[in-house]
């Protein structure tokens, strides 16, 4: 973590209560770090939706590996994306189901994309997508 810079904030009272009874039941122990979090969830959803610069992310897939070709296509959409994929990881949870996760970099409209596809694919049950961006 860099230097850190103390400042003063002026809020009406009933926001403030509100927020210190909020971010107790969260569990945070201080406002600093509740306030931090919420400026880098900011980021994160200025990021997503300016559609600019790369965002860092994990998806997540359940389909039914019996489906006719569902696993060539999530391949190929995989190598079609233009978007970094890290690491994949491929879990057989029972005999049709199949959880595929994907650490992935890219453009926010690349990864939607991507998604977007991969939902669409006949025997692809659901999937998730968690977005974040490297924190300063
Ligand atoms: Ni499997």
């Amino acid at each position: 973590m860099g230097e850190i810079t103390r400042f003063g904030v002026s809020l009406p009272s009933e926001l403030i209560g509100a927020f210190d009874e909020k971010i107790k039941a969260m569990g945070y122990e201080n406002r600093s770090k509740a306030i931090a979090d919420l400026i880098r969830n900011s980021m994160v959803e200025s990021a997503w939706k300016s559609g600019k610069g790369e965002v860092v992310g994990v998806v997540t897939l359940v389909y039914d590996h019996h489906t006719s070709d569902v696993v060539n296509k999530l391949l190929e959409l995989q190598h079609e994306a233009k978007i970094d994929i890290y690491s994949t990881m491929h879990i057989h949870l029972d005999h049709h189901n199949c959880l595929e996760i994907l650490a992935i970099k890219g453009p926010p409209a690349k990864i939607k994309s991507l998604a977007d596809a991969a939902k669409s694919v006949r025997g692809v049950k659901h999937i998730g997508l968690t977005i974040t961006i490297n924190m300063k």
